[in-house]
C-alpha cells in the first residue's frame, strides 16, 4: 500500500489500513487514532526497517498469531516473551525470548521447523515430510526424538509474527502492569491481576 493514501481513504479503509504497518506507523496521531492504537504500545518499527525477510510484515497480525487465536506460543513463552514459568499462562520453562539474539532468518526457521529434542514445536504443515527442515525428515529421527508439531501457520504469517517478535519483544525490559495491559486491552483486568501489586 502507498504511503501517500489520503487520509479520507485511510479512515474509510478501517480495519485494512490497520492491516499495514507503514500506513499504522505513520498515522497521525488523532485522526489514525483507531489503526496506530491496533500496533503494540511498546513496538519499535526500526527495528525491522530495511530487513528483506521481513518486508510488508504486518505486526498486528503477528501479534495475533502469538496469541491464543494463532499459533498460542504465549502458551509456554507467555504473552510477554518472558518464559520464565512464573507468568500463569506459561507452560513451564521456555526460552526467554525476549533476550533471544536471534536474527529474522533465525526466527522464521526455528519457528517453522521447531528444535527437536525439545518441547519447542515446529508450525510449518510440511516440515520432516522433506527435507527443508534442517535436511530432515520424521524417518530419521529415532522414536521418542521426533520433534513436537504445534499449529500450522502460513509462511506468510510466520513472517508477520517474527516482526512482532523483533519489534515488540526482543530486546525489551521486563514488562510492566500498564504493558499488561495494553497487550490484553479487553480482557486485561482478568488478565493481568496477577501482575497487580
Ligand atoms: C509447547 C511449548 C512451546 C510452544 C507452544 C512454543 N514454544 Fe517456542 N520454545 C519452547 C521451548 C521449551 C524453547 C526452548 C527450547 C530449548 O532450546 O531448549 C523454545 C524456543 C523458542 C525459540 C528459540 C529462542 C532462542 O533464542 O533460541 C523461539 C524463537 C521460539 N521458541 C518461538 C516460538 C513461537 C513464535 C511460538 C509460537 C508460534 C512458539 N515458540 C511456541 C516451547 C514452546
Amino acid at each position: 500500500m502507498s504511503l501517500r493514501k489520503p487520509l479520507a481513504l485511510l479512515l474509510v479503509a478501517g480495519a485494512l489500513a490497520a492491516t499495514s504497518v507503514a500506513i499504522a506507523a505513520n498515522a497521525p496521531a488523532g485522526a489514525g487514532g483507531a489503526a496506530a492504537a491496533a500496533l503494540p504500545a511498546n513496538a519499535d518499527l526500526s527495528k525491522i526497517e530495511g530487513i528483506p525477510e521481513l518486508e510488508g510484515a504486518d505486526i498486528v497480525r503477528g501479534k495475533r498469531m502469538f496469541s491464543s487465536a494463532g499459533g498460542n506460543c504465549l502458551s509456554c513463552h507467555g504473552w510477554d516473551g518472558d518464559g520464565t514459568g512464573k507468568n500463569p499462562r506459561s507452560e513451564g520453562a521456555a526460552a526467554l525470548l525476549r533476550e533471544s539474539g536471534l536474527d529474522a532468518a533465525g526466527f522464521i526457521q526455528i519457528i517453522s521447523c521447531g528444535i527437536p529434542g525439545t518441547p519447542m514445536p515446529y508450525h510449518d504443515s510440511q516440515a520432516y515430510k522433506d527435507d527443508r527442515c534442517y535436511g530432515m525428515v520424521a524417518a530419521d529421527f529415532e522414536a521418542g526424538q521426533e520433534p513436537h508439531k504445534g499449529k500450522s501457520i502460513k509462511k506468510d504469517d510466520i513472517v508477520n509474527l517474527v516482526a512482532y517478535i523483533m519489534t515488540s519483544i526482543q530486546g525489551k525490559p521486563k514488562a510492566t502492569y500498564e504493558d499488561c495491559v495494553a497487550w490484553f486491552e479487553k480482557s486485561a483486568e482478568k488478565a493481568c491481576a496477577f501482575m497487580k501489586q
